[in-house]
C-alpha cells in the first residue's frame, strides 16, 4: 500500500499542508525543528491512533490554533491510501472545545473512513506502516511496559480481534483492581471477585497466546534477518517471550518455558485458560492485600538475547542498534507475510547513526518497499544512487517544497 496524498490542518507546526507523494523511497530533508518528525508523526498516528511522542494527543493541535480565543479548534489530518485492491480516505480530527464561563477544555477525536464516522479502533488496519527511530534502542534497555507497547501497536495494526480484546481486557482489570481495593477496605464483596476474575481469564488468554504466536513468528524472522543481511553469521539473536502467567516464585527461565508452551501449536485456548486461572487463583490474596491484579498479560515482558546472553545486559551499543533493524526488518516481512501487502516505511533520521554495512542493509529494505519516507538532515549521507531514485522535499518552518534540482533534468 501507499499514501498517495496527505492533508494536514493545525497539526504541530503545519497550519495548512496539501501534499501529493508517490510510490517508492521519498526523502524530507531540512534543518533541525521544521516539522521532518511531525511529518512522520502524522502518518503513524493516522495508522496507530497512538503519537510515538507526545504524552496526550491535544499536544498535537498546532500550539497558534489552539490558543486563539475561539470556541472550537479543529485539527485535521486525512491521508488517501493506494491498497492493491481500493482507495481509501482516512480522517481523524481534533477537537478542542471551550466552555467560555466554566473555563474549561474539553478535548476529543473523531474517527472517519470514507467520510463515514466509525469507532477510533475501526481506524485501526487500513494503513499499515513500520516506524523506526533512534530511541528504538530502549525497546531492549527501556521498561516492560514500553515492550507490550511494541507487541500491542505492532499485533493492533493487523489484528483486530486482539486489538478489542486488549481493550476490555484493560477495562476489566481496571475494574478488578478497585474491587480488591474496596474488598480490601471491608466496602467491597469477595462474592462479585469471580466474575471479574472470569472475564480477565478469558481476554487475557487470547491475548497471551496471541502475544506468544507473535513473537514466535517474528523472533524466528528476526533471527534470519540478523545472521544472513546484518552480521553475515556471526552473531545469533534471540527473542523470548516472558508471559506473567504465574504467581511469585517462578524463574525467569520457567517462565520463558511457559512462553514456549504458549506458542505451540498443540496448546488449546481452553489449556491456556484453565492456566490462568489456576495462576490467578493462586494469587487471588495477594491481589486483595496490594490492591492490584499480579498476573496477567499487563505484566508481561519479553527479552532479546545475543549469542544466549541478555542483551540489555550485556550487548553493545552497536549490538543493540544491529539488533533493533533486525527486529524492524522483520516486522515489515511478518506484516507483509500476514496481509499480503507491503506495509508503508517510515524512517526518522536512523540511517546516519548506521555504519556502512548496515546502512546499505536498511537502504536496500527502503528501495524494495512500496512505499518508504525518510528523514534527514543533510540529503549528502545518501548515495547519488539513492537520491536520483527518491523524491527529495525540503521541510522548512512547516512547509514542504520539491527539492531544486541540482543536476540535468532528465525528462
Ligand atoms: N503543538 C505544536 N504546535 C506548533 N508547533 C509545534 C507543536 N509541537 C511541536 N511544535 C514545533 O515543531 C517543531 C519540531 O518539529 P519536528 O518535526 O520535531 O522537527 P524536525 O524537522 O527536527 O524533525 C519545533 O519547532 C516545535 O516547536
Ligand atoms: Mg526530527
Amino acid at each position: 500500500m501507499y499514501i498517495s496524498h496527505l492533508s494536514l490542518t493545525n497539526f504541530r507546526n503545519y497550519g495548512r499542508l496539501e501534499l501529493d507523494l508517490s510510490s517508492g523511497a521519498t526523502l524530507l530533508y531540512g534543518h533541525n525543528a521544521q516539522g521532518k518528525t511531525n511529518l512522520l508523526e502524522a502518518i503513524y498516528y493516522l495508522a496507530t491512533t497512538r503519537s510515538p511522542h507526545a504524552d496526550y494527543d491535544n499536544q498535537l493541535l498546532n500550539w497558534d490554533a489552539a490558543e486563539a480565543d475561539e470556541p472550537v479548534v479543529v485539527g485535521r489530518l486525512v491521508v488517501q491510501v493506494q491498497t492493491a485492491v481500493e482507495t481509501k480516505r482516512l480522517e481523524m480530527r481534533l477537537i478542542l472545545e471551550r466552555n467560555g464561563r466554566a473555563r474549561t477544555n474539553s478535548f476529543r477525536r473523531e474517527v472517519l473512513v470514507d467520510r463515514r464516522k466509525v469507532r477510533l479502533m475501526d481506524l485501526l488496519g487500513h494503513l499499515r506502516v513500520v516506524l523506526f527511530l533512534p530511541e528504538d534502542v530502549q525497546l531492549i534497555t527501556g521498561s516492560p511496559g514500553e515492550r507490550r507497547r511494541y507487541m500491542d501497536i505492532t499485533l493492533c495494526q493487523i489484528d483486530a480481534a486482539y486489538c478489542r480484546a486488549l481493550s476490555q481486557y484493560n477495562k476489566v482489570l481496571e475494574q478488578r483492581n478497585a474491587l480488591l481495593r474496596q474488598i480490601a477496605e471491608g466496602s467491597g464483596s469477595l462474592d462479585v471477585l469471580p466474575i471479574f476474575t472470569d472475564k480477565l481469564v478469558n481476554l487475557g488468554s487470547q491475548i497471551l497466546r496471541r502475544r506468544a504466536q507473535f513473537l514466535a513468528e517474528l523472533a524466528r524472522e528476526t533471527q534470519r534477518v540478523h545472521y544472513e543481511s546484518l552480521t553475515d553469521g556471526r552473531e545469533t539473536i534471540r527473542l523470548q517471550y516472558i508471559p506473567r502467567l504465574a504467581g511469585n516464585g517462578i524463574t525467569e527461565e520457567e517462565s520463558v518455558a511457559l512462553g514456549d508452551w504458549l506458542a505451540a501449536a498443540e496448546t488449546t485456548p481452553a489449556t491456556v485458560k484453565s492456566r490462568l486461572a489456576e495462576a490467578m487463583q493462586q494469587t487471588q490474596a495477594m491481589d486483595i492485600a496490594r490492591g492490584a491484579t499480579n498476573v496477567g498479560p499487563h505484566r508481561d515482558d519479553w527479552r532479546f538475547l545475543l549469542n544466549g546472553r541478555a542483551l540489555s545486559s550485556y550487548g553493545s551499543r552497536g549490538q543493540q542498534r544491529t539488533a533493533i533493524l533486525a527486529l524492524k526488518m522483520a516486522e515489515i516481512n511478518w506484516m507483509t507475510a500476514v496481509t499480503g501487502e507491503q506495509p508503508i516505511l517510515l524512517l526518522d533520521e536512523v540511517v546516519a547513526e548506521l555504519d556502512a554495512q548496515r546502512r546499505a542493509a536498511l537502504l536496500q529494505t527502503v528501495q524494495s518497499a512500496q512505499q518508504a519516507i525518510l528523514t534527514a538532515t543533510d540529503p549528502a549521507m545518501f548515495t547519488a544512487e539513492f537520491l536520483a531514485r527518491a523524491a527529495s522535499l525540503k521541510v522548512e518552518n512547516g512547509r514542504i517544497t520539491p527539492a531544486k534540482s541540482t543536476g540535468t533534468t532528465i525528462l
